[in-house]
């Protein structure tokens, strides 16, 4: 990326909003949800426990297929992360909960559950997104920040058969995302390049992305990196997380198909 193209691509960043219709601009829930980001640096001021626990009360209510209710969280404080991970919650946030797809309570219930590994997976893996979901945007509501991590810290989806040695998990209980909270240290980060609603929606059949819009994007990606991380830079942050997937691919296999 030249100079030039650095400069623009970080502008077109900068500028990027979300597009609201001006009559809906002051509904509440919809701006915690289009000003929610992933926020990596939390203040030391701590998340006051009835806080915390209508975060975790958004997760229990999250819609799932047939109420499967198919997750589990492990919740943790900084002490209790300390103690079990041996370093401290990423970002130094003041809570972490690992969000697993959990089909191990109803399958010891319900025992002529069929055998289909890819359904489950698929299905926890959807329900826990939600449960996740909905604690984020609760904590967003409430003015607790988070992220949701798949690398960081060894502790998601990347991370499943350490998390199941670690946590003691047993079958069918599938590591997906850790979300950390806290409340953010300064103001928000600016909106990563998001794409164009015509780019990833279509009536009737699929329509290929623009070349252009994709080529655009990825620039702002790269410009966006370059700005936030002087010493790295998009490919070699795209490197580190190539160079994890084959593990997790061959820890994901066995746990979910039995390879
Ligand atoms: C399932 C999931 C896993 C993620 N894993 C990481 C991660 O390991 N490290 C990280 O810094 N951000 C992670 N993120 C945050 C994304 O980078 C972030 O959502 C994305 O850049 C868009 O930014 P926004 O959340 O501010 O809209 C993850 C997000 C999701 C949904």
């Amino acid at each position: 990326m030249n100079p030039f193209q650095f400069v623009r691509s970080l502008a077109r960043l900068l500028r990027g909003r979300p597009q609201v219709p001006e009559s809906l601009k002051d509904n509440l829930p919809l701006q915690t949800i289009l000003q929610r980001r992933s926020v990596r640096g939390f203040s030391r001021r701590p998340i006051p426990l009835e806080v915390f626990d209508a975060i975790l009360e958004a997760g229990r209510l999250a819609p799932s297929t047939v109420n499967l209710q198919s997750w589990s969280f492990g919740v943790f404080d900084a002490s209790s992360w300390q103690e079990t991970f041996r370093r401290p919650i990423p970002f130094k946030a003041h809570r972490a909960v690992i969000v697993m797809g959990d089909l191990h309570r109803v399958k010891n219930l319900v025992t002529d559950f069929p055998n289909s590994p890819l359904v489950d997976y698929t299905t926890a893996v959807m329900n826990a997104s939600l449960a996740a979901m909905n604690m984020n945007l609760a904590a967003e509501a409430l003015g607790v920040s988070s992220v949701m991590l798949s690398e960081t810290g060894r502790t998601g989806l990347l991370d499943t058969a350490y998390l199941r040695d670690t946590l003691a998990l047993p079958e069918n209980v599938f590591p997906i995302t850790t979300i950390v909270f806290g409340y953010a240290a300064g103001s928000y980060p600016p909106m990563p390049p998001k794409l164009p609603i015509d780019t990833i929606s279509f009536s009737g059949k699929y329509r290929e992305a623009d070349p252009a819009v994709m080529a655009d994007w990825l620039l702002q990606m790269k410009a966006g990196y370059k700005a936030s991380h002087l010493n790295s830079s998009f490919e070699a942050q795209l490197k580190i997380y190539q160079s994890k997937i084959g593990k997790a691919e061959q820890d994901l296999r066995q746990m979910v198909l039995g390879e």
